[in-house]
Formats: C-alpha cells, sequence, structure tokens
C-alpha cells in the first residue's frame, strides 16, 4: 500500500521505501524526531515508488534492495529516470560490493548499511535536505498548472538543455542544483523578467548574452593549467611535430601556433619555449603564436605574463631560469616570449573560424586540451569540424589525452604516437600511401607514416569474444559492462581517478576479461608510468592472446624504450593474430580499421624499426 498523492509540501519530502513494516515505523520515527522540518512518506514496494516518484517532487528516497515485485536497484533506475533531481540512498543490510555496484550503475547517490544509520544516513540527509529548503525558499518551483515537483524537474532540464544548446557545457548531474542557483542569481543580477528570459539570453549575439556564456564557462570550467602541462605530449611536439612541421613550411618560412583554451597562458608560453629553443632553424621566419580563452580575467593573467609557483611545477628549472625573471616572489616571462604570442577573447563554441582577420586560419599546430572534458558531444563535434577548417594541410589538432575518444572527427586521421593520440589534416584519401611522410623523407626524430587510418577515434572498451568469463557475476547480475563502459567514459572525461575505479571494480567481478586491464593499460599511459603500462599490456595478451592492440601498444612502449628487438616480436606476434582474421574484420578497439589495413601497417613498421634505431627515433606511430 502507498500512500495517496498530496498536492506538494513546502516542506522537503523523504520517501522510506521498504516491505517491513517495523523497519517502516522505526525509521519514520527516527526521521520525523531528527527532521522535523520534513514530511516522511513511505511505499512498500519499488513499484509504489516509482510512482510516487512520477507524481510528485521527492528529495530523498531511501530505499532497501529486497523488496516484493521490482527490486530496490531497478526502483532506483526508474526514478532516476523519472526524476532525475530525487536523490535515492539505498539503506540495506547487504554489504556486498556488487550490490553497491548496482546501485551507483543504477543512480544511487549513496549506499548505507542499516546498522549504520546513525552513524553516515544522518549526516549525509541533512545537507540534502537543508538544499532542498534552500531551493524551495528561492522559488524555483513553479507551482501553476502542474505539481511543483514536475515542474522542477522540466525547469531543471530546460535550463540544462538551454545551457548545452548556447554554451556547449555538458554539466553533472550533482552540478544542476548549482546551475539552478547560479540562475537564479543571474536573473536577480541583470533584473530579468522571468526564468525563460535567461535561456533566451544565453542563446543571443549580443554583448551581453556573450558575457553571460563567459561567466557561465568560468562557473562551470576551471581554469587550472600550468607550464609543460603533460610532458609527453610537449615532447612530442618538440622532437617530432615540430621538425615535420617546419620542414613542411620551410619554402614559405610561416609557423602558425594556437593554443585554444589557453587559460592564463602558460600552454601558449610552453609552445613560445619550444619555437625559441629551435630558434637557429627559425631565423627570418614569420612565427605567430596565438592563445585564446573565453575567460577575459584569464587572459588579462595571460597578457601579463607573471606567475606564481604553483604554475611552474612542470617546468624543468633550466627554462625557468631562460625564460623567467623573478619579481618579488612571482615569475615575469621574458618579454622577447611575450611578444611572440598573442592573447584574444574567443568563444570555440560560438565563435566563427577559421576567421583570417585575427590570425585563426592555416594554423600548422592547434593545441586545444582540457576544454572538451567540459563540452557536449554536439559543441565538440562543432568545434573539431571548424578546428579541421583553420589548419593548414598537414597541420595537426592535439587534445588531452582520450579527450577527443569515441567522438567524430570525420575531417581529421588518428596518428597515434606512443606519446599521444593525435589529429591530422590531410586530404590524401584513407588507404592511400602517405608518400609524404616516409621514413625516408622524414626529418631525424619524426615516427614513419601512419597506415590507412580510421576517421573515428575509439570510444569503447574493444570487445574481446574470446574473453573468459572465470568469475561470473554474482547476483545482481548487472556490472560488468556497465563499469566497463563507465570506466572509459569517466577516462575520455578527465577522471581517471574514476575511471581506475571502475576497471577494479569490473576487475572484481570478472578477474580474467581482459578488458579492464587494457584500459588500466591506457591510464598508466596517461599518467605516463610505462613500465606499468607494459606490465597490464603482458596481463591482457597473456588473458587473451589475441588481442592485437596490446601487441601494438606494447610493441610501440618497447620502442620508446630502446628495446627494438622486444617492439619487433609484438609486432610479429601481432601480425601472426592478425593473420587469423578475414582481411576485412574490423579489429577492435582501431575503429574502422580492418585487419588486413592493420597488417600493413605492421608490415610498415616491421620494415621501419631499424632504419629509425639507425637515426635514432625514439616514438613510432600505431593506428588508430
Ligand atoms: C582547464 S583549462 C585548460 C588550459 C590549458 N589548455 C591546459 O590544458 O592546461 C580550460 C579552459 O577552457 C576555457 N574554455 C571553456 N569553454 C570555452 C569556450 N567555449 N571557448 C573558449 N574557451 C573555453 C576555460 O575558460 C578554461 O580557461
Amino acid at each position: 500500500m502507498r500512500q495517496q498523492p498530496k498536492p506538494d509540501s513546502p516542506k522537503p519530502v523523504v520517501m522510506i521505501v521498504d516491505d517491513h513494516t517495523q523497519v517502516r515505523r522505526a525509521l519514520l520515527t527516527w526521521l520525523s524526531g531528527t527532521f522535523s522540518g520534513a514530511e516522511i512518506i513511505t511505499a512498500e514496494t519499488g513499484e509504489d515508488a516509482v510512482a510516487l516518484a512520477g507524481e510528485r517532487r521527492i528529495h530523498v528516497a531511501l530505499m532497501d534492495i529486497e523488496l516484493p515485485g521490482i527490486d530496490g536497484i531497478e526502483a532506483t533506475r526508474r526514478i532516476k529516470a523519472i526524476a532525475p533531481q530525487t536523490r535515492v540512498i539505498v539503506l540495506t543490510n547487504h554489504a556486498d560490493q556488487p550490490y553497491r555496484d548496482a546501485a551507483e550503475a543504477a543512480g544511487a547517490s549513496a549506499y548505507v548499511l542499516k546498522y549504520r544509520i546513525g552513524t553516515e544516513l544522518e549526516p549525509m540527509l541533512a545537507p540534502m535536505l537543508a538544499e532542498a529548503i534552500d531551493d524551495r525558499r528561492s522559488g524555483i518551483s513553479n507551482a501553476a498548472g502542474a505539481t511543483q515537483d514536475s515542474a522542477h524537474g522540466r525547469d531543471a532540464a530546460s535550463l540544462d538543455e538551454a545551457v548545452r544548446q548556447a554554451v556547449g557545457l555538458r554539466l553533472r548531474d550533482q552540478d544542476l542544483a548549482q546551475l539552478a542557483a547560479w540562475k537564479r542569481e543571474r536573473v536577480r543580477a541583470l533584473a530579468l523578467s522571468g526564468g525563460n528570459r535567461y535561456e533566451q539570453l544565453l542563446a543571443e549575439d549580443s554583448v551581453g548574452a556573450r558575457r553571460e556564456r563567459e561567466l557561465l564557462c568560468e562557473r562551470f570550467t576551471t581554469g587550472e593549467t600550468y607550464f609543460f602541462r603533460d610532458p609527453g605530449q610537449f615532447a612530442l611536439i618538440r622532437e617530432k611535430l615540430l621538425p615535420e612541421i617546419i620542414e613542411r613550411r620551410a619554402r614559405q618560412r610561416s609557423l602558425r601556433l594556437w593554443s585554444a583554451g589557453c587559460a592564463a597562458g602558460e600552454e601558449a608560453y610552453s609552445l613560445a619555449m619550444l619555437v625559441d629553443e629551435l630558434a637557429p632553424q627559425l631565423a627570418g621566419w614569420k612565427l605567430q603564436i596565438l592563445g585564446t580563452d573565453i575567460n577575459s580575467k584569464a587572459l588579462e593573467k595571460a597578457r601579463a605574463g607573471v606567475y606564481g609557483q604553483w604554475s611552474f611545477r612542470a617546468l624543468d628549472p633550466g627554462r625557468k631560469q631562460r625564460y623567467f625573471r623573478a619579481r618579488g616572489d612571482r615569475w615575469e616571462i621574458d618579454p622577447r616570449l611575450r611578444r611572440l604570442v598573442g592573447f584574444a577573447a574567443s568563444d570555440l563554441v560560438h565563435d566563427a573560424f577559421p576567421d583570417p582577420a585575427v590570425g585563426l586560419s592555416e594554423c600548422d599546430l592547434i593545441l586545444c586540451r582540457n576544454v572538451f572534458i567540459y563540452l557536449d558531444p554536439a559543441a565538440i563535434a562543432r568545434i573539431t569540424a571548424k578546428f579541421a577548417k583553420t589548419l593548414a594541410e598537414g597541420g595537426y589538432l592535439i587534445a588531452g589525452h582520450s579527450e577527443l575518444f569515441g567522438h567524430n572527427i570525420e575531417p581529421l586521421r588518428t596518428r597515434v604516437f606512443a606519446q599521444s593520440v593525435v589529429l591530422q589534416k590531410t586530404t590524401e584519401p584513407p588507404g592511400a600511401t602517405d608518400d609524404r611522410l616516409t621514413p625516408a623523407q622524414l626529418p631525424a626524430g619524426a615516427a614513419p607514416a601512419p597506415p590507412p587510418l580510421p576517421r573515428r577515434v575509439p570510444l569503447r572498451a574493444p570487445r574481446v569474444q574470446k574473453a573468459p568469463q572465470a568469475n561470473p557475476p554474482s547476483a545482481p547480475a548487472v556490472g560488468f559492462d556497465q563499469l566497463l563502459e563507465q570506466g572509459w567514459r569517466h577516462a575520455n572525461r578527465g577522471m581517471p581517478d574514476a575511471a581506475d575505479e571502475d576497471c577494479r571494480k569490473a576487475i572484481a567481478i570478472a578477474a580474467f576479461d581482459p578488458r579492464p586491464y587494457y584500459l588500466l593499460a591506457q591510464l598508466a599511459q596517461e599518467r605516463g608510468d610505462t613500465a606499468q603500462a607494459k606490465t597490464l599490456l603482458k596481463k591482457v595478451i597473456y588473458l587473451d592472446p589475441s588481442f592485437v592492440a596490446a601487441y601494438l601498444e606494447l610493441g610501440a612502449l618497447h620502442e620508446q624504450d630502446g628495446e627494438d628487438e622486444r617492439a619487433r616480436r609484438m609486432r610479429q606476434a601481432a601480425r601472426r593474430e592478425l593473420g587469423k582474421q578475414p582481411a576485412n574484420a574490423e579489429v577492435a578497439p582501431y575503429g574502422k580499421s580492418t585487419a588486413g589495413e592493420v597488417l600493413a601497417y605492421i608490415d610498415r613498421l616491421l620494415d621501419g624499426p631499424a632504419k629509425q634505431a639507425a637515426r635514432g627515433v625514439t616514438g613510432t606511430a600505431v593506428p588508430h
């Protein structure tokens, strides 16, 4: 039996979902005494709980797992689908990890064991209910017509959608309450006539609208940056990409580099240092380095070029000494470098580029790192399409590791080096041998040509048909695939710790499936832990000797460490495994690359290492 729906009370609502009368009563008594400002309602079954959540705004649901009919996990999933703002706290006697994982996957905010109600539930509930009271006081709910609850949900959803459309920001569920509060603040500050006016304003093409978009980005992204953030990518730029670009530009004698989303300028100045270090080759060249960002305060700092110690955490002391002058406890960039770099405001989502008038065209290199992590896929697609048009033929786009995994970067080709995936603009048809980049023609230190490349950076964990499931998941049966997908999503969103955690949970369910180890290996590579990456890739191969990508990546890491013979053995093994597959079979996780294409690529690599070793090449490109 569930309670009859009532008109919404002005109080925050807590729903107890438990089929045991005694438990419901005990909880009701405890909650009424502890949170006297809340309205407490109860449901005996999962179905009733879902129905109530559809009828009225429930702020927090305390959900038992074992229920008649649908269980608490399924009820949680359904409630989150129809009322995403409802926080579900699973309250159970099941301590087992699979239940916790299932609850998390279903969207539960927390998992509390019943005997820990006093110690865990109480401190957790207090801020949730305080937040609910805040929301109500500030009147975001709309009482006219439909119930407050559904209007509240609709408001939040339409605000979120408006922000996605106009600003490109993809907010996490946990940010939505802050977004609503932010909107209220802006509606007040701008004295807007109503809530919808704010959404309209965001989409407009006026100075005021631009400012609102900027403020939103400032509020919901971070400007975290430092010099030579990701040393591997900068080494790649210095040792391979810039030399290649310089050779290509030898006739025009011009170089144009763009740090898009540069924050306070450390990234753009890092490029300037690399260019300065190549100065002997660049005498008489026209050098342009541009840093852009939506955040005007960050750009002011960039123009000033004065930095605190925190910005130098990855900069080697030699460069710091060479390019900075102490100014009290801060450091000022060498005026020569400051002159080399121009800074300008630009909204990557809204602004049109290429824009030759401001130097945003025919770029040789675009660095756009740690920006896509905040953006919605549609915005990312718009930006990468504009980047593609803004690059010169042969020019490179570098994003943060895995930021573009799974996104359609259609006009660009992927090249994967041991240090990083990069994207290249080339009009050469896929499948054609890239003569311009044959090893013989490359400058020393450059990588061999990539094979015919897929047009899409892989998103998902590779599907390994033969993956043994030695430890079948225990009840509830949800888990492994969701965790793995979630792990890749976390990795793609720049949340390596969460991705790591997902992998470990997946391994707890199926310890002999190679896929979580493969993702862990990617994470290890991303943080520069080559030794760990090698160990993990070996484990992948041990678990699934047909896992071609693991051989290739291990080969690239061996080559990077100067272990050419090992690299060769790995590639031979990959070739052997690929030989067992039909030539047109797709090779996971290399997007649409077929076994035949990857084989051709490996053949070139197997030809290449000896020659490259002779020239002192340290990295390689593998297909993605
Ligand atoms: C974490 S910082 C990245 C700084 C630097 N690229 C790095 O990796 O160290 C992200 C920057 O992206 C900027 N940003 C976010 N959305 C943007 C947009 N639509 N247009 C331009 N810049 C944006 C933010 O203002 C912020 O400065």
